[in-house]
């Protein structure tokens, strides 16, 4: 007999005999010759009612049954009494295919993100945190399909590098050394020792390798995790996040731009359309104004900006910002989301930022103090996307990075690709897990990976 899913069962016309489900206990309820169990299985947000009957041979054990037992389940469908559900399940047999125990902590009443997060193993059992991990697995596939409907190819970038793209120093080391470190003779260690004969780390981002291959197959994205040392203890940050990352050829800033803007249009679009079940549980208990706001997104131009303007608004607004906005100095959090919230309530693509304050591969531009890049905000988020067009002449790029202190030794793959056939070329990475919370009205960013990776945790 070939396993049924809740979710094929639920919105059949009429009954169907002889069905096999398997799931766990969300809960029970007895009454005096029956047993109500609520079963799911994963495949959609809705449980399917079991009923049993206490001429069933075993009932006695079904009557002890746990909340979170897993259990095999044959039946009948029957019109239900109940005005919840369309249909249920009359018991022929069941199975208990694993029991649960008393200490199942998911008992019926809601529980606290923070608490959830505890127990980050069980979390997907409940309604939430369930429909959360089926929208993120829905979009992961919508932006493939988004790519591929484009032409772009999906190129596996490394994650293990010796490069900083980010320039940042927020690395995590990867080393097989152990104590006694090998040292050299100026009390450093010496990584010609290591593994790779060389420092390494965990990737701060695909772009570098991503650009070799925009710059032969046309078009490339490539969508995997990232890692960043950063101790910053936000709602917003983590250790290990998945980015997205399309680079493309003959592609000016504009066109990045118009290419990030469509890519969120279209994700979110995607999950109004194809996840709602889902959504509508973010939009009925977490933000009432979710798809309102998400509409929003879909039906507006966003507005395109350059840096200085950004500025010159945070300033004449006389907010009392903690962080002081300073002309030449980054964008804080709180300065995005003024923007994004309160001047124009959608989201906002700043570009054209200071040489000083963006990485080395970013393009001059004519003015000679900022560079071709562009972060597109959003309200509730700041910052989702952060891109540019790269620095393709090879003279600028040079100097720059003499200018930076990187080794042109070391980057001497990089500089190839701007001596064979170098042409202006843009990309942009979109973290992953901000989309979701933007797509969830989710407020904290531990709560869309299934397993976060923060300073100082690493359970699970
Ligand atoms: O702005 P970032 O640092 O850009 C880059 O890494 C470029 N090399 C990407 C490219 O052009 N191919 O990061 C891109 C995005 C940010 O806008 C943000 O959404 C996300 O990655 N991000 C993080 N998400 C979660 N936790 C962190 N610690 C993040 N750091 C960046
Ligand atoms: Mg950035």
């Amino acid at each position: 007999m070939k396993r049924n899913k809740i979710i094929d069962l639920i919105n059949l016309e009429s009954p169907k005999k002889n069905i096999l489900i398997k799931g766990w206990v969300k809960t029970k309820r007895d009454s005096k010759t029956f047993s109500f169990i609520e079963l799911n299985d994963g495949s959609c947000l809705k449980n399917i009612q079991i009923i049993v009957n206490d001429n069933y041979v075993d009932y006695s054990k079904i009557r002890k049954l746990k909340t979170g037992s897993a259990l095999e389940v044959t039946g009948n469908m029957v019109a239900s009494q109940g005005s919840r559900q369309k249909w249920e399940i009359q018991a022929l047999t069941i199975e208990i295919i694993g029991s649960s125990e008393d200490s199942f902590p998911l008992q019926k009443k809601r529980h606290s993100d923070e608490y959830l997060r505890t127990i980050a193993h069980l979390r997907p059992r409940t309604n939430k945190y369930g429909s959360l991990f089926r929208i993120r697995s829905e979009v992961s596939w919508a932006v493939h399909k988004f790519f591929k409907d484009r032409g772009f190819w999906y190129i596996h970038t490394p994650v293990i590098t010796s490069s900083d793209c980010e320039g940042a120093g927020e690395l995590f080391r990867v080393t097989t050394l152990s104590d006694p470190l090998p040292m050299k003779e100026d009390k450093k260690i010496d990584y010609s020792k290591d593994f790779f004969g060389k420092e390494s780390n965990l990737t701060v981002s695909g772009q570098l390798s991503a650009e070799m291959f925009a710059l032969s197959l046309g078009n490339v994205y490539t969508f995997g995790p990232t890692f960043r040392a950063e101790n910053s203890n936000t709602s917003r940050h983590i250790a290990e996040f998945w980015m997205i990352e399309p680079e493309m050829a003959f592609c000016n800033l504009n066109e990045n731009m118009d290419l990030g803007e469509e890519l969120i249009k279209n994700i979110v679009s995607f999950s109004l359309e194809y996840c709602s079940d889902d959504i509508n549980l973010f939009s009925n208990f977490v933000d009432k104004q979710l798809i309102f706001s998400l509409d929003k997104i879909i039906y507006n131009d966003f507005i395109r900006i350059p840096y200085e303007e950004a500025v010159d608004i945070l300033i004449k607004s006389k907010e009392a910002f903690t962080f002081k906005i300073v002309h030449g100095l980054d964008l804080q959090s709180e300065h995005e989301r003024y923007l994004s919230e309160k001047v124009f309530n959608k989201p906002v693509i700043i570009y054209n930022y200071p040489k000083g304050i963006k990485p080395f591969y970013m393009r001059l531009n004519e003015d000679n103090e900022t560079v071709a890049a562009m972060d597109i905000i959003v309200p509730r988020i700041g910052e989702l996307i952060g891109g540019s067009q790269r620095e393709e002449r090879l003279d600028i790029l040079e100097k720059n990075m003499e200018f930076l202190g990187l080794s042109k030794d070391h980057y001497w793959w990089y500089l190839d690709s701007r001596k064979y056939g170098s042409v202006p070329h843009s990309g942009f990475g979109l973290g992953f897990e901000r989309l979701l919370m933007l797509i969830t009205g989710i407020t904290n960013i531990r709560d869309v990976i299934p397993f976060p990776r923060t300073p100082g945790s690493i359970d699970f």
